[in-house]
This record gives C-alpha cells, structure tokens and sequence, in this order.
C-alpha cells in the first residue's frame, strides 16, 4: 500500500493528516474515484449565446399555457435547481410569481404535481436516464421518451437527454399546459403551438404575446443562429427552444467540492468528522461501514440504477386509474415489470445539502431524516412522521395502506443497526458535497437572467 500521494508538501499538512486519510486513500482508490465529477464530459459555458438565450426561455413563462409557470418556477437557481416544496406547484399557483416554500396553490388545493422537483444543477452529467423513474432514457440506437413505445428511440429527442426531457414538462397539464391550451392536442401539437406563440407565426390565437415580446425573441434566435433574415417560423421551433433550454441547463455545473479538493490531495479540505463519514459512507458492511456507495457510486454518487428503497408513499400517487390509491409505483410504470415496482433512480448527492426536501416525493425535508432513512428504511419508513411536511395538503390518508403493500416488495436497502454518532459523521461528509456556488447568490447570478429589457414573460421571482 502506498500513500504517495498523500505526502505532505507543506509542513502544515503534517497536523491535518488524520488516521482517516490513510484508509480513505484506499477506500478512494478502490472506488476509482477522480474526485471530479465532470471528468471526460464537456458542457457549455453559461457565457455561450446558446445557453444564454435558452437562460431566458427557461425563465420565461411564455412556454406554459396561460402563461403563469416557466422552467424557473419549480427550477430556480437560488433553490438550489429545485423549489424548495415536497411536492412541486405548477398552473394554478395562487401568486404565480412566489417560489420557494410560500408557493402555494390556488383556494388551497392539494399538490396535483406527484413528484419532487429534481435539480437541474449538474444534469448534464446524467449518462443513463432522466426522471425519478426514467422515462427518458439513452439507448444505443437514440434517446427514448414517453412519445415512444418505451425502449424504441424518438426521432425529435434531440441529441442529449436533457435536450430530450426539455420537450415533456411544457406538455404536462399539471405542470405548465393547464387544462386550457391546445386541448385535445397531442404532446408535439402542444410544443408546436408553444413554439408558434413565441415566433409570433401560425393561425392559432390562443394567448399570443405581445408584438414587442415575439419581435424580442426574434432577435434573439436570429443573434444565436446567426440568420438576420430568417423568419420566425425557421428559426422558433419546438427543437430550437428544447436546444436552448437544454444548453442553458447543461452549462450548471456544481462539481468544485472541497470533497474534489480532497481527493485530489488537499487533505484539510475537510474535516475529521467528514472523512470518518466517508469511510462509513465508502466502506463495505463486512467491514463496518454503511455500504452507501454500493448505489450511491463513482464521482457523481449515483450508479443510475433503480432501487425500492422504501421512501415513505406520501402525496397523490402516479399513474393510479383511481385517484384514491395514491401510490407511485415508480420504475413499475415504465416498464411493467414486477420487479421493478416502487424503484426509483438513485439520486446524486453532488450538492444534496441544498436540494431538499429530499425522496422522490419530497417525503422528507431534513437532510439528517433522509440519512437515517437510508440506514435502517424499516425503522425510518413505520415511524415516518408526517409532521415533517410542511407544505399544506400533501395527501397521506393512504400512507399506511400503500407503505404496507411496499413491504410486501422485495426492498433493495437492508436495514441495520447504527451508531448515533456515525449519522452526524455521514451529514458531515454530505455537506462536504456542497460547491460553494450553489450557495452564494452572487456567483448564481450568472444563472439569473437580468437586464432592463427582458420580455414581461421572464419570471421575477419573489420567495
Ligand atoms: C411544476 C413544476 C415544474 C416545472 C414548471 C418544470 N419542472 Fe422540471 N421537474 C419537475 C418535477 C416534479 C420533476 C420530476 C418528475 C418525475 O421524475 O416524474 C422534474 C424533472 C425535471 C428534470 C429531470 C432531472 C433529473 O434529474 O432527471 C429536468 C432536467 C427538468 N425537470 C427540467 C425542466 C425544464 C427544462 C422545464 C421547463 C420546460 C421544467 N423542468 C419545468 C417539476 C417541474
Ligand atoms: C440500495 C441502494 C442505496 C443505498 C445502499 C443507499 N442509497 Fe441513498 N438512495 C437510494 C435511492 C434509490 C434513493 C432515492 C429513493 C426515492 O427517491 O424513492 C436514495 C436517496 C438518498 C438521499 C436523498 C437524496 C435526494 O436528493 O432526495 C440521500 C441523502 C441518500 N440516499 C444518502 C444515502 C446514504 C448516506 C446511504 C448510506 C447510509 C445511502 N444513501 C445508501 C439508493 C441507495
């Protein structure tokens, strides 16, 4: 075994160096880990005209059918890519502008939105699949999506996935269409009457922008692409705008950790208690650690596997033909096979301190109840209290009925036995994931359209 790399190069170093960093230079080793995340990808720069018009759109709510919800409202960067609910709100918010956990539906509806919001930080770095239960997924042959028989490619994918899931939420009525816009039209009519509304081109009259609006991005797809002649109708298409709005999120990238700095060598990065939560976080249960990183794998902390973790059933459910089921049967409804009711994606844990509430359902809005949920989900998901969940109305009257048939499913997550302290180890490693961008409004700025000519579409969030 050698230590090589962990040779002091100061004399300083000689102090920090714990009995941890000997064992976690072979746990890093093991695991293969590089420390950056982003290693062998190349992603856009939030400066590039691309991502910069694709910023706009993404906070514009032009793109949603009474013109009430843009990307941002469930995805703002001062949320940490996410909003801040357990349940996400969408069309009928009583103040659509509001984010954050004072958003609140209309005459106090329950959530309808099924999920929680993912964040959108650093989803050019996903290889596999998008969403909770990966519906959009890469094959070899192209991307698949829900337009598709599932496992067959979608000719207008585009060519990434996040290019690919860009084209569903504006055709979700929950989330952005409404009950309203383009009825009865199909999910590519949708974008294709979105598209037209921005371009300020086709026969449809329904809620059209002002003429200064449409003029506005006109100019602004003619300066992307580079066409000062072209027309709208050229130039705004439903691809264009999942390109830019794709480009835009692709350009988030949160990966300079001090864990980063860690494994590449600066060994005061972090503290004592975080590296003795690494090693339980890396290390095999034969050999007295939490095994986390069996899913939770590799630099980006996710095997993009689907596991029944048992995350409490609380909210409306998905895909139930009765609305009173409230279950999710996650990976299930993708792919109707039985082994794969109640899985759902590991999430990454690159800046997870920020992305609460946390579970696919948002079950859980403190960092250290998820944590230790995941060391024993038995104990945590039978105990599970809903006192926790703070937004108003998210259902639970068939909490125990759904938990009950999950149980009956063969769990993914062994429940053990664990040390108090080891939790507080564990949350001092996560928080080691956090780059300190995500958490500076001023370096998010960048992310955050700005400017005293913005179109009146483009969301001025108050939280
Ligand atoms: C009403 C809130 C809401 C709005 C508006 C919304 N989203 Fe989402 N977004 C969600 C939720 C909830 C999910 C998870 C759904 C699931 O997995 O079933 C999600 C998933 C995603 C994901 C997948 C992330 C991952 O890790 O797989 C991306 C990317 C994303 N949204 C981008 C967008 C874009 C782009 C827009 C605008 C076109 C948008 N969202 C609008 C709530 C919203
Ligand atoms: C068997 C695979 C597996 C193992 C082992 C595992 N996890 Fe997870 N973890 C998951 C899955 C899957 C989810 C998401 C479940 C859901 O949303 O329903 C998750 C969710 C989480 C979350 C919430 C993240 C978010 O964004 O919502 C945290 C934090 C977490 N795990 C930490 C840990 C820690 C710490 C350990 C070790 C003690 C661990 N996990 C062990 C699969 C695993």
């Amino acid at each position: 075994m050698t230590h090589t790399i962990y040779q002091p190069d100061n004399s300083s170093a000689n102090v920090l160096r714990s009995e941890h960093d000997a064992t976690l230079n072979t746990l890093i080793r093991q695991h293969g880990l590089t420390g950056n995340a982003q290693q062998g990808r190349i992603l856009p720069a939030i400066e590039s005209p691309l991502a910069q018009l694709g910023m706009q759109l993404f906070f514009s709510k032009a793109l949603s059918g009474s013109r009430d919800v843009a990307c941002a409202s469930c995805h703002h960067p001062l949320l940490g890519g996410g909003d801040d609910l357990s349940l996400s709100i969408g069309v009928d918010a009583a103040e659509p502008n509001v984010l954050g956990h004072k958003r609140l539906l209309q005459g106090k509806l329950s959530p309808s939105v099924p999920r929680n919001a993912p964040t959108t930080f650093n989803s050019g770095l996903w290889q596999q699949f998008m969403f909770h239960d990966g519906r959009v997924a890469q094959l070899e042959t192209g991307i698949t999506t829900p337009d598709v028989t599932y496992s067959q490619p979608d000719p207008l994918a585009g060519d990434n996935l996040v290019h690919a899931q860009a084209r569903f939420p504006v055709t979700s009525n929950h989330e952005m269409r409404g009950e309203i816009f383009d009825a009865g039209g199909t999910t590519q009519s949708c974008r294709e009457r979105l598209a037209e509304r921005l371009g300020g081109y086709g026969a449809s009259t329904e809620s059209r922008l002002p003429i200064a609006e449409t003029a506005y991005w006109l100019e602004a797809f003619r300066h992307v692409y580079q066409q000062p002649q072209a027309d709208a109708s050229v130039l705004i298409t439903e691809q264009t705008i999942a390109a830019a709005l794709a480009e835009y999120q692709r350009s988030q990238v949160f990966v300079n950790t001090p864990w980063k700095q860690y494994v590449q060598g600066e060994l005061a990065a972090i503290s004592a208690s975080a590296k003795r939560g690494a090693v339980l976080f890396f290390r095999e249960r034969d050999a007295g650690g939490y095994a986390c990183a069996s899913c939770h794998r590799g630099d980006f902390f996710t095997d993009e596997q689907f596991r029944h973790v048992l995350m409490p059933p609380i909210g409306p459910g998905k895909g139930n033909k009765d609305a009173a089921l409230q279950q999710d049967y996650g990976r299930w409804l993708v792919t109707q096979h039985p082994d794969d009711k109640f899985r759902f994606r590991t999430p990454s844990l690159l800046n997870v301190a920020v992305t609460g509430p946390w579970g696919h359902n948002g079950a859980y809005t403190s960092l250290e109840a998820v944590v230790r949920h995941m060391l024993n989900p038995f104990q945590a998901a039978l105990n599970y209290d809903r006192g926790q969940l703070t937004q108003p109305n998210i259902p639970t009257a068939q909490l125990a009925v759904n938990l009950r048939e999950m149980l009956g499913g063969n769990t993914d997550l062994a429940g053990q036995a664990y040390q108090e302290e080891d939790v507080q180890h564990l949350l001092a490693f996560l928080h080691t994931l956090t780059d300190p961008c995500v958490t500076r409004p001023d370096c998010l700025q960048r992310w955050i359209p700005s400017g005293a000519n913005l179109p009146e579409s483009v969301l001025q969030a108050r939280f």
